[in-house]
C-alpha cells in the first residue's frame, strides 16, 4: 500500500512537469486529487486493514495528499497564463473598442431636474401611465362634458386595471399623481411626478403621441403663489445659469385657480427674439397655479386648512429647447443618428 502511494506521487510529479494547457491541468488534478482519483482510491481501501496499518498508511496518505495539493496549485499558477503555444499574436493589432452607450437625452434632462428639486426637499414619485378617467379628469376638476377634454383626446381602454377601476385612459398628464399622492401621504407635501403622457394628435414636428412631463405640488398651511413664483425661478437659475428670469402670465387650468403659464427667457437670444423662441423672447414650458379647492378635496385635504400650488413642466419641450431639437419625433425614434449626438 505504502509503495502505491509512492507510486501514485511519483507519477503525479512527472505528469505535472509536461503539462501544455490549462484543460490538461484540470483532468490531471481531476485524475490524482479528484473525489474518485487516485489517492481517494487508496483512503477507501483503508478499511480493510489492520486498525496499526491503517493509521500509518493514513498518515502517509494525508501527508501525500497535501504534498501533492500545494504541486498543483502552483502547476495551476503557471498554466493559468498557457494559450495554445502555436497562436501568434499580433500586439501591434488595434483594440476591439466597446461601444459605450448613454443616457437617452430626455432621462438627462429629468435626472438634472429631479437633482434640483430633491435639493428643495421634494421627493420623486412615478405614477401610472394608465389611469383611471377619474385620476386623470374629474378628481382634477374636469367634468365629463368640460370642454377643456378636447384638448386632451386620448386613448381609451376598455378594461378595468388590478384595482378594478374602469373607464380607463392613458394618461394625459402627469397631473392625476397630484391626487394619488395627497390621498396617500396627507398633508404638508412636495412631490414631482416625472413620467410618460400620452395624446391622440395628429404628430407633426411640435406634436407627438408620447412625451414626457413633470408634475410638481406642494400643500401646507400658509403656502402662497409667492412661492410658487420662487420656486419656478430657483429652477430656471439651476437649469439655465443665474441670468435665467421667469415671467408668470394669466392662463386657465380646471384644476388650478388662479393659473398661470411660466416662460423662461430665452437662453439664445437673451429675450431679443430668435428662432428658438419664435422670435418672442420667452420659452412657454410650464403650467401651474394655486391647487383648486375641489381638487384638495378630491385628495381629502381641508381647503380651509391648507392650500398648495401646482405646475407642471414639458419635459420634452425643455429637451427640445435646451439641445435645439426643432422636430419632437426624433425623440422616440430610437435612431442612433439622433441619439449619439447627446
Ligand atoms: N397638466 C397640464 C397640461 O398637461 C399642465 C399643468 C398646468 C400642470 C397647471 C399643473 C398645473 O400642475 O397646475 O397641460
Amino acid at each position: 500500500m505504502e509503495n502505491k502511494l509512492k507510486k501514485i506521487k511519483e507519477d503525479a510529479l512527472l505528469a505535472l512537469k509536461d503539462l501544455k494547457s490549462q484543460d490538461a491541468f484540470l483532468a490531471l488534478e481531476k485524475k490524482f486529487l479528484g473525489r474518485k482519483g487516485k489517492i481517494s482510491e487508496v483512503m477507501k481501501s483503508l478499511v480493510d486493514l489492520s486498525q496499526e496499518e491503517k493509521k500509518k498508511v493514513g498518515q502517509l496518505a494525508n501527508q501525500i495528499k497535501k504534498e501533492l495539493q500545494s504541486r498543483f496549485s502552483d502547476s495551476f499558477k503557471e498554466t493559468s497564463s498557457m494559450g495554445d503555444k502555436d497562436e501568434y499574436f499580433d500586439v501591434t493589432l488595434p483594440g476591439i473598442k466597446n461601444k459605450l452607450g448613454h443616457l437617452h437625452p430626455l432621462t438627462q434632462i429629468q435626472r438634472d431636474m429631479e437633482e434640483v428639486f430633491k435639493e428643495l426637499g421634494f421627493s420623486s414619485l412615478e405614477g401610472p401611465e394608465l389611469e383611471s378617467d377619474y385620476y386623470n379628469f374629474e378628481a382634477l376638476n374636469v367634468a365629463k362634458d368640460h370642454p377643456a377634454r378636447d384638448m386632451q383626446d386620448t386613448f381609451y381602454i376598455d378594461k378595468k386595471n388590478k384595482d378594478g377601476e374602469k373607464d380607463l385612459v392613458m394618461r394625459t398628464q402627469t397631473s392625476p399623481m397630484q391626487i394619488r399622492a395627497m390621498k396617500k401621504y396627507g398633508a404638508p407635501l412636495r412631490v414631482i411626478v416625472p413620467g410618460r403622457c400620452f395624446r391622440n394628435e395628429a404628430t407633426d414636428i411640435r406634436h407627438e403621441h408620447t412625451f414626457y412631463q413633470l408634475e410638481g405640488l406642494m400643500i401646507g398651511e400658509d403656502i402662497n403663489f409667492s412661492h410658487l413664483r420662487g420656486v419656478l425661478e430657483l429652477v430656471g437659475k439651476k437649469l439655465f445659469g443665474e441670468d435665467a428670469e421667469l415671467r408668470m402670465r394669466p392662463k386657465f387650468y380646471p384644476f388650478v385657480e388662479p393659473g398661470a403659464n411660466g416662460e423662461y427667457k430665452c437662453f439664445v437670444c437673451s429675450g431679443k427674439g430668435c428662432n428658438l423662441c419664435k422670435g418672442t423672447g420667452w420659452l412657454e414650458v410650464i403650467g401651474s397655479g394655486m391647487v383648486h379647492p375641489n381638487v384638495l378635496r378630491a385628495g381629502g385635504i381641508d381647503p380651509e386648512k391648507y392650500q398648495g400650488f401646482a405646475f407642471g413642466f414639458g419635459l420634452t419641450r425643455m429637451a427640445q429647447l435646451k439641445y435645439g431639437v426643432e422636430d419632437v419625433r426624433l425623440f422616440n425614434s430610437g435612431d442612433l443618428r439622433f441619439l449619439e449626438q447627446f
